[in-house]
């Protein structure tokens, strides 16, 4: 099983700024990540939350279960130590993920706060951020 947790305003992708994320709706970005999973022989579980409590009961659930995360914290990544705290719980692998490259964006998407407590990072492949770390994951639960 890997829990795939997306934060605020993901849940309007494919109306939420095309230009910069696409055409594509969330349940596009969940089928694709339940698909994958399928050819990997994982379970996957996709949800979304525009609250921060709501995301941080779910890390904490993946931590109590040693379950694996694929996490796009959204616009949390920037600012909340809350959810990082919850991730430094966790003893799973977790692979922050974004659709586009926060790097090469406004100056105030460049620091990641929970990037130092993720196993990895993977952004500015799109939908295919979440098919790269779904993969990370398999990876690393079939060689540890
Ligand atoms: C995002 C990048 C964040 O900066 C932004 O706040 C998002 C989406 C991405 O997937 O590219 O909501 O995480």
């Amino acid at each position: 099983m890997i829990l795939v947790l997306n934060g605020p305003n993901l849940g309007r992708l494919g109306t939420r700024e095309p230009d910069v994320y696409g055409a594509d709706t969330f349940e596009d970005v969940a089928a694709l990540c339940r698909d994958t999973g399928k050819k990997l022989g994982e379970d996957v579980e996709v949800r979304q939350t525009d609250d921060e409590a709501e995301l941080i009961r779910w890390l904490h659930e993946a931590a109590d279960g040693r379950i694996p995360v694929v996490l796009n914290p959204a616009a949390f990544t920037h600012y909340s130590y809350a959810v990082r705290d919850a991730i430094a719980q966790r003893t799973a692998p977790l692979v922050e993920v974004h659709l586009t490259n926060p790097a090469a964006r406004e100056e105030f998407r460049h620091n990641s706060v929970v990037a130092g407590v993720a196993t990895g990072t993977i952004a500015g492949f799109g939908l295919q951020s979440y098919v790269l770390a779904l993969h990370a994951i398999a990876e690393l639960n079939t060689t540890s």
